[in-house]
């Protein structure tokens, strides 16, 4: 396994990348969150090669893909015959993880009664497999991960607080991609001359209306997203150029407010707090969430602006979450300057 860097140029990435380094070579368990796509398995493997722990293995294991009835035997290992199925004796993951690192993907979605074994691991170092009753002793450090809230899932019973706190001993947050869009010209450099040499192509670049798309779309689907698009662009395009043409169609008309109109700045956006874009000449104020000193106009405003934002520009959808008729959106926007042409669906 080779270290691949982590890119990332926007000061929170910065910082990540420091609290990575100091992390690795600790025994830690560390907890990863952030949506998909935004390098949380990558942050996970940095933190094992950059451990002493780099020479050993590092096994991931996607909690959310394991079957429930199977969950217990995947993760611990079994006896022969201790189930229906068991023909012969097996060896856990977290036993293969000995010596090395247990990445565990999607730890939201862990049923409670592994949760408890597992945090019992956590607790004593040891694992019984099924079907045994003498315990094993394992050294692995556990990095965990999940797209979803887990004080949310703790308050609803679904998750134990206990564990929580045990796997939440550090917490490394990843920001989605539009939150730090300082990254994306670093990261489409890196994936366009990484793809340019995999297709065998020679020295391929953006035209600077593509870059300006790139720069300006949304990526629900995070670094990913971005690294597809262009190994799908650098396929498509021709010559020594990726123009808009080559891009996926999501980023050529990201149909966000107002539209990507061709005389728009690429950089016309203001970053609103949970990271969407709102064009330049509708930017709401900066607001930090909690902040109840704004008035209502402005938060509503910012709100809408969200939804619609959020439902690719669909008035229809928008409304309909919002608990709006069409014509009541359509009405908050023209009084907002939005122009109608922004929405789709009418
Ligand atoms: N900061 C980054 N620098 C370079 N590549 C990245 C970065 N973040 C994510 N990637 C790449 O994006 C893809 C998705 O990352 P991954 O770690 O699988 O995300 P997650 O586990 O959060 O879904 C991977 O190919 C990964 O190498
Ligand atoms: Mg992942």
């Amino acid at each position: 396994m080779s270290l691949q860097p982590i890119l990332g140029a926007s000061s929170r990435m910065q910082r990540l990348l420091r609290l990575v380094a100091r992390v690795a070579p600790t025994d830690s368990t560390v907890l990863v969150l952030g949506e998909s796509g935004t390098g949380k398995e990558l942050v996970a493997r940095s933190l094992h090669l950059l451990s002493r722990r780099a020479q050993g293995p590092f096994v991931a294991v996607n909690v959310g893909a394991i079957p429930e009835a199977l969950m217990e035997s995947e993760l611990f290992g079994h006896s022969r015959g201790s189930f229906t199925g068991a023909t012969t004796e097996r060896m856990g993951l977290v036993e293969e993880a000995d010596q090395g690192t247990l990445f565990l993907d999607e730890i939201g979605d862990m049923p409670l009664a592994t949760q408890v074994k597992l945090l019992r691991m956590l607790e004593n170092g040891e694992v019984r497999r099924v079907g045994e009753n003498a315990p094993r002793i394992v050294d692995v450090r556990v990095v965990a991960a999940t797209h979803r809230d887990l004080t949310a899932l703790v308050a609803d019973g679904r998750f134990r607080a206990d564990l929580y706190y045990r796997l939440n001993v550090v917490q490394l947050d990843l920001p989605p991609l539009r939150e730090r869009r300082d990254d994306i010209g670093l990261l489409a450099s890196f994936f366009l001359d990484r793809a340019a040499r995999r297709q065998e192509r020679g020295a391929v670049e953006f035209t600077p209306d593509a870059m300006a798309l790139l720069q300006r779309y949304d990526y629900p689907g995070n670094v990913r997203e971005l690294e597809n698009a262009i190994e799908h662009a650098v396929a498509l395009s021709e010559g020594a150029l990726i123009a808009p043409a080559d891009l996926p169609a999501a980023i050529r008309n990201p149909r966000m407010l107002p539209g990507v109109a061709s005389d728009a700045p690429a950089f016309g956006g203001a970053a609103i707090p949970d990271g969407h874009v709102v064009p330049a000449g509708h930017a709401v104020p900066e607001a930090r969430p909690g902040d109840d000193s704004r008035p209502l106009e402005v938060v509503l405003r910012e709100h809408v602006l969200r939804m619609l934002n959020r439902h690719r520009g669909n008035a229809t959808t928008a409304a309909k979450q919002l608990g709006i008729s069409r014509t009541t959106l359509w009405r908050m926007l023209k009084r907002w300057g939005v122009s109608r042409s922004a929405t789709k669906g009418s």
